[in-house]
């Protein structure tokens, strides 16, 4: 799979794009994500996201023809609304390319979903892309490591998948 260079309207496109109480930090432009690697996502909630459990998307392609990657909160691997980082390790070998997440309350609206800037994504595309509709593959995912909330950091235990 090829990906031409992101230009700055499709940036803009994926940026306008942002619901009114997530706001994502992190993955942007300057970021790469290597297959077999960690990804940390960083985000900042308002209020009314306390007590909520989010999920996070992985997507390539055009931001209004996206291509579904991978759940990377699947298995249960929810992190809480409120806290304002998680690490995606053991990434899996997807095909290198220009990626975004995005982030939005578990169910919720995707209306209400925020997005990241596009990031690069480095692999060799062993690990074909899931299907949208199914559950994703516990072989494939990555495991979600140290979720920290923003007062104190919390060492969380790797989640067992
Ligand atoms: C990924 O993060 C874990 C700790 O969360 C660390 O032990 C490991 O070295 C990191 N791996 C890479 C490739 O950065
Ligand atoms: C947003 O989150 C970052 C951590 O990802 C934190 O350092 C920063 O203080 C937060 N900003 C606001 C306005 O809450
Ligand atoms: C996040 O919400 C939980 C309740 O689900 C609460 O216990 C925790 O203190 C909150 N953390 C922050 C930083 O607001
Ligand atoms: C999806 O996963 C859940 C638990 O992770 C399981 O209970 C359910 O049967 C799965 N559904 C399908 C269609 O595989
Ligand atoms: C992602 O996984 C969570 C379970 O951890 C599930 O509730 C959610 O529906 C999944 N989202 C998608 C888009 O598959
Ligand atoms: C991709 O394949 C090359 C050659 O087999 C290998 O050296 C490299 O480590 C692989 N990269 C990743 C990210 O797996």
């Amino acid at each position: 799979m090829k990906f031409s260079i992101v230009s700055i309207a499709a940036l803009a496109t994926v940026a306008a794009t942002v619901s009114a109480t997530l706001t994502i930090n992190e993955p942007w432009g300057e970021t790469t994500w290597t297959s077999g690697g960690n990804g940390s996502v960083t985000w900042n909630s308002t209020a009314e996201e306390v007590g909520k459990l989010c999920e996070i998307h992985l997507l390539t392609g055009e931001a209004t023809a996206a291509t579904f990657v991978a759940n990377l909160t699947s298995n249960g691997n929810l992190v809480p609304c409120n806290y304002t980082r998680v690490n995606f390790n053991h990434l899996p070998d997807y095909a290198a390319g220009d990626y975004f997440v995005r982030l939005g309350e578990n169910g919720g609206s995707m209306d209400l979903y925020s997005y990241s800037g596009y990031f690069k994504y480095i692999g060799n595309g062993t690990v074909t892309v899931e299907a949208p509709a199914t559950n994703a593959t516990a072989a494939t995912d990555p495991t979600v490591d140290a979720v920290t909330q923003p007062a104190a950091p919390v060492d969380s235990a790797p989640a067992t998948i």
